[in-house]
């Protein structure tokens, strides 16, 4: 239920629906969250808004602190509530456009947490591994309440960030697949661990390689292929990481042909959980901008992986993975029947050939269209994705903004 209050009652505990007057005037990415942080109470009282809604069946009230109880009763009391509302948030789904400004919060903050981790990690010191298993929290509700907003912005980032922001990629992409896979919700978060941590061994490489805007002489790319092992013993030593995390910081680059590193193994040898990471990894690798190239596009990447799949990729985890981000992912540039180009917004479950998608130009006309959000599904009979195209063609520079709605 919602309830219009002004802004010197607002508490802890509060679920917040909307700010009354322009976004402008007010500090947050997100209107719909659960007020839970100091910081953002301070903020907002800070922002020179009045009003705003709450919503009280997912929070606190303003009458929540009754004269006559005690502070401990009160406390108790708010405590369970905000409980109850954290449920409710998590297990809610939502639209890509509800979520991508929470997504775009997360990853920024995400980003911080793993160069934080990876200083650490270059200087010897443990990684605070509790930061991070909270930090997989957040992520894997994020990716449960819509799996494409935070998978998405995270595959867009500068050459220079790609080391963090791949981490932040591969664990939310582990948690999708994970649970793609039907795995229990506790292996779902080790996955997205796993994937938060399995590079922490190019700390073991020097920038310069890393960072290094053409193709790699064979020696520096055996400075490369120590990298599992590096992770592997950095691990170890801040103890607390599962087998599993372990085994995928070990085996992401094995290939099931046996062709892969550090040990070149075959086949079923190979952990699903590695498996998993090395099919996480080469999407995101692929698909981000590099010093030395620029990305693939989403569909043209799992194209591409398709076809490496037999030796590469497990064929089961990779189907799952098509599954799990869409034949045409979330930015792709498509055609329809009806000869308008199309970016996809979001993908719908069983029906992965037909997306939601906003239309935005005339192929046959080459001049921008008015822009309308289709869901293909539903529009069946009457307009169809014939193919992809590539967006550098066609000279468009601001599709992710299209679907994201970020500038
Ligand atoms: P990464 O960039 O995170 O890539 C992870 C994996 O994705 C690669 O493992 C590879 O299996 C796949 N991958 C990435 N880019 C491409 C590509 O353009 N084509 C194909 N077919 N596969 C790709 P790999 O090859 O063992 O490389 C490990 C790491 O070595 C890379 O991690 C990257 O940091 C570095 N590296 C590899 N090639 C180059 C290069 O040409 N220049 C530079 N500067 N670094 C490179
Ligand atoms: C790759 O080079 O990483 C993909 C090609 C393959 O492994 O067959
Ligand atoms: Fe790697």
């Amino acid at each position: 239920m919602l309830k219009r209050i002004a802004v010197k009652d607002i508490r802890i505990g509060m679920f917040i629906c909307e700010f009354c007057g322009s976004w402008m005037e007010h500090p947050f990415w997100k209107t719909r969250f659960l007020l839970d942080d100091e910081k953002d109470l301070h903020a907002i009282q800070a922002s020179g808004i009045k009003e705003l809604w709450i919503d009280i069946a997912k929070g606190i009230d303003v009458g929540a602190a009754i004269p006559g109880k005690t502070e401990q009763e009160v406390a108790q009391e708010t405590d369970a509530l905000l409980m109850a509302a954290e449920r409710a948030i998590i297990g809610e789904k939502v639209s890509l456009d509800e979520e991508i400004q929470t997504a775009a919060k997360l990853c920024a903050k995400a980003k911080e947490a793993v160069i934080e981790m990876f200083t650490d990690a270059r200087m010897g010191k443990a990684i605070e591994v509790e930061h991070a298993r909270a930090l997989v929290e957040e992520i894997s509700n994020s990716v449960l309440r819509q799996p494409h907003a935070l998978i998405s912005l995270a595959r867009l980032k500068n050459a220079d960030e790609y080391t963090y922001m791949h981490s932040v990629a591969v664990c939310a992409l582990m948690i999708a697949l994970a649970r793609q896979l039907a795995l229990d919700e506790e292996m779902v978060r080790e996955a997205g661990f796993a994937g938060l941590l399995h590079d922490i061994g190019k700390v073991g490489i020097p920038l310069k390689v890393l960072n290094k805007p053409g193709k790699l002489t064979d020696a520096e790319f055996s400075v490369v292929k120590s990298h599992p092992e590096v992770g592997a013993r950095i691990l170890m030593e801040s103890y607390q990481v599962s087998p599993m995390v372990l085994d995928v910081c070990l085996h992401h680059h094995e290939k099931m042909d046996g062709t892969g590193y550090p040990y070149g193994l075959k086949g079923e040898t190979i952990s699903l959980f590695a498996k998993m990471g090395a099919v996480c990894d080469v999407y995101d690798a692929i698909t981000s901008n590099r010093p030395y190239k620029k990305g693939w596009s989403p569909a043209d990447s799992i194209r591409k992986m398709a076809e490496w799949s037999k030796g590469h990729f497990d064929e089961t985890v990779f189907q799952a993975f098509v599954k799990t981000v869409g034949i045409y992912p979330t930015g792709s540039l498509v055609r329809l029947e009806s000869g308008r180009l199309a970016v996809v917004v979001e993908q719908n479950e069983g029906s992965l050939l037909n997306p939601k998608v906003k239309v935005f130009f005339s192929a046959k006309t080459k001049m921008p269209i008015i822009q309308e959000t289709l869901d293909l599904a539903q529009a069946k009979g009457k307009d169809k994705i014939i193919g992809r195209e590539s967006p550098d063609e066609w000279g468009f520079k601001n599709l992710d903004t299209l679907w994201s709605g970020i500038s």
